[in-house]
């Protein structure tokens, strides 16, 4: 029997698009969901590949791939420009694209109008965007225009400044009990998921307990029903820092910047390019043009 690589795409008759009712159904069969983040085409095919059930175009292109120091600076043009590539990539994962600061904060209509740019526009199938009760108003907008939210709570890393920093959320039993509040207005206002950030174990897992809709973690311990993690931390291709939560599956920052090395010096040393990595001409073809030159 002939063994078939991880990342072989599987037969078309046996996928199905996963749909916002099938992460339902997972939480009802508690089947946990996978979801990891990509920005560009090569990085969705391999996910989809590998079968994935949810793709995430995170803000974190921002600091992961565009360089900046945190996801504030990532405008509506940077995500549609990623999210078109994701979805060249992906036709079965559920493909959620991340609404960036200030594009829904300002109001519902505003909100609605650049949800709507992620299906419309995108290709995506679901947005996702921070925050707890200030934003119920907002999400029950865009939700009855037909476009389904993902919340986000714990660590929302668009209020950064107002956190004090990346750091925990929900370590105390005041702040724990907002959180759990937040996550119960968020499910009612018709969120069909909320990714919980970087908070006690114990916590996520009562409070996805205490909702009927899936959570999906990151930071947030066992509990949860899905888990998420940035896949170039997963991957060891984000330089500047890991978080302690995230387990490192390669090294490829390293293994990156061994390839290039390898490059830079067998060029040097002329063992790049060889006969194998040259285009051939026909002795035929090559003594016409001589010929030609000789009479020129
Ligand atoms: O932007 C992102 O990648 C995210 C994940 C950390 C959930 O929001």
């Amino acid at each position: 029997m002939s063994t078939i690589p991880l990342t072989q795409p599987q037969p078309t008759a046996v996928r199905k698009k996963v749909t916002t009712r099938v992460f339902q159904q997972k939480k009802q069969r508690q089947e946990p969901i996978t979801m990891l983040t990509a920005y560009d085409y090569p990085t969705a095919v391999v996910l989809e590949n590998a079968g994935i059930d949810a793709i995430l175009v995170g803000d974190s292109v921002g600091m992961v791939i565009l360089g900046y120091k945190n996801t504030l600076p990532v405008t509506m043009e940077e995500m549609i420009h990623h999210c078109k590539a994701v979805a060249r990539g992906a036709e079965f994962s559920l493909l959620i694209g991340d609404m960036p600061f200030l594009s829904y904060q300002v109001s519902p209509a505003e909100a609605v109008r650049n949800a709507g740019r992620f299906l419309q526009e995108a290709g995506m199938d679901a947005v996702k965007l921070e925050g707890g009760k200030e934003r119920v108003e907002t999400i029950r907008a865009i939700v009855s225009a037909g476009i389904p939210v993902m919340g986000h709570l714990g660590l929302t890393p668009q209020s950064v400044h107002l956190l004090g920093g990346f750091r925990a959320q929900g370590r105390d039993a005041e702040t724990a009990r907002l959180l759990i509040e937040d996550a119960l207005l968020l499910e009612s206002a018709g969120c069909f998921s909320i990714v919980l950030e970087s908070m006690p174990s114990r916590l996520a897992s009562l409070i996805s307990h205490r909702l009927s809709i899936p959570t999906v973690g990151i930071g947030a311990g066992a509990g949860c029903d899905g888990q998420v993690l940035v896949t170039h931390d997963l991957l060891g291709l984000f330089d500047r820092f890991t978080p302690s939560f995230v387990k490192q599956y390669a090294h490829l920052h390293e293994e990156m910047g061994r390839a290039f090395s390898s490059y830079i010096k067998e060029v040097k040393t002329h063992q790049f390019p060889t006969e194998e990595h040259s285009i051939d001409m026909s002795d035929e073809a090559w003594e016409e043009l001589n010929r030609e030159a000789d009479h020129g």
